[in-house]
């Protein structure tokens, strides 16, 4: 199993979690919809941002995606098409292996518990 991470453009998250509910199969996502950073070009362009202690931080969005290893492709495709706008500050997407998933409500673990 693996986790998508992805950090997107807050403007873009319905239009991306939208695509994504297409997908036949998908088991679920999580979305923090008010997280803050910067990339590599830092966020003094950016057109919404906060500043905390001086830093600036540019405003996204962050979507959370643990999926069996067979749908990380279409995944990741249904997000670079939906979240891309060309423009600096699009975001970035991240894989990161999961050991094991658990259903809180029966205990069971495991791929069929996502
Ligand atoms: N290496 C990283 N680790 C953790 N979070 C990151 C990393 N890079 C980017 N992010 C997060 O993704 C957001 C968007 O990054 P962003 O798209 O600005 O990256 P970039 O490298 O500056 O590319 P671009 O030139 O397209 O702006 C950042 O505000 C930050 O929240
Ligand atoms: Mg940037």
């Amino acid at each position: 199993m693996k986790e998508v991470k992805a950090i997107i453009q807050p403007f873009m998250l319905t239009r991306v979690v939208d695509a994504l509910k297409q997908i036949e199969g998908l088991p679920g996502l999580t979305v923090d919809v008010d997280v803050h950073g910067f990339g590599r070009s830092r966020a003094s362009k950016a057109a919404h941002k906060i500043t905390l202690d001086e830093i600036e931080y540019a405003k996204k969005a962050k979507l959370e995606i643990v999926v069996e290893d067979d749908m990380v492709d279409i995944v990741v495709k249904t997000i670079l098409e939906n979240a891309h706008t060309g423009n600096p500050g699009d975001g970035k997407i991240f894989i990161i292996d999961v050991e094991n998933v658990y259903r809180i409500r029966t205990g069971e673990s495991g791929p069929g518990a996502l």
